[in-house]
């Protein structure tokens, strides 16, 4: 049976991987981007509340994955209330992230707004929460190595998970059942960060000294408990951060 699905996010990173694989699987995918892109494409902002009840009309699956550093709790509340209108949509599936409940920083209490949003819609919903995807890290790395000294934050660990395995668990869980809270989806390893750091270094050639910080405060405290880690009942994907990083296409794509 055909499906029309509405993706938000579908433009970035996690989307651009979840869209293709939805059409493959037979279904009608719109995306929604803040950006006029053509056929196949809505526009709208999910923050701003624009163009949100013609992106969701007539749809029955809405995958949200649209974010951004500020107003994802704004964004769901708003994509949340236009999908519960619409009539049509039977499952809403958003994508979280590990330790939403447990660090006590902006983006992940943001997160959590943005899932207690969805798990009250009312609509039948799935909600998976995934680690850091490769492209993130390495991202991050990128920009600490514009440093001549690299900060490496002591206790901080991190299970760095592939964005092609969260767009294909998404895509099995969005052509499923509505499922509520699935287990937390996490890449097969936990690493220190000088580990990632060293790894990144490597493949790219570079040399830095590190530089040990200590995150202050109350987050810090829940990075080295290990509070945005999941360790048990998870489910994990296949690709390492040393398959990533060998892979030139990851990288290239991210
Ligand atoms: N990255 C991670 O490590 C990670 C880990 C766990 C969970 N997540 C969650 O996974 C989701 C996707 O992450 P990502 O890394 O793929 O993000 P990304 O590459 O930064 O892409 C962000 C997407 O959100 C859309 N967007 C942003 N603000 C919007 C707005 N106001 N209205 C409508 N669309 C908006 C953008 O579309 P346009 O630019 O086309 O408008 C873009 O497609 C996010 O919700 C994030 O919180 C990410």
């Amino acid at each position: 049976m055909t499906h029309t699905i509405l993706v938000t996010g579908g433009t970035g990173t996690l989307g651009k991987r979840v869209v293709p694989l939805l059409r493959a699987a037979g279904h009608r995918v719109r995306v929604l981007s803040r950006h006029q892109r053509g056929a196949d494409y809505v526009t709208g902002d999910l923050v701003a509340g624009e163009g949100i009840q013609a992106a969701v009309a007539g749809v029955e699956i809405v995958v949200h994955l649209a974010g951004g550093p500020k107003g994802d709790d704004v964004a769901a509340r708003n994509l949340v209330r236009a999908a519960a209108g619409a009539g049509s949509v039977r499952h809403l599936v958003y994508i979280s992230v590990v330790g939403a409940d447990r660090v006590p920083l902006g983006w992940f209490r943001t997160a959590l707004a943005a899932e207690r949003a969805v798990t009250g819609s009312g609509l039948p919903y799935t909600l998976l929460r995934a680690a850091q995807f490769h492209e993130i890290v390495f991202g991050m790395l990128e920009k600490m190595a514009k440093l001549p000294v690299i900060p490496n934050p002591g206790g901080l660990r991190l299970q760095p998970v592939d964005s092609r395995d969260v767009a294909a668990r998404l895509a099995e869980l969005a052509l499923g059942a509505p499922a509520g809270r699935v287990p937390d989806l996490t890449g097969p390893a936990v690493y220190k960060m000088d580990e990632l750091i060293r790894g990144y270094l490597e493949t790219q050639g570079k040399r830095r000294p590190l530089l040990p910080i200590r995150i202050p405060g109350k987050a810090g405290r829940a990075y080295r408990a290990g509070e945005n880690l999941a360790l048990e009942g998870t489910d994990v994907g296949e690709r390492t951060w040393e398959n990533f990083l060998a892979d030139k296409d990851s990288v290239a794509t991210r």
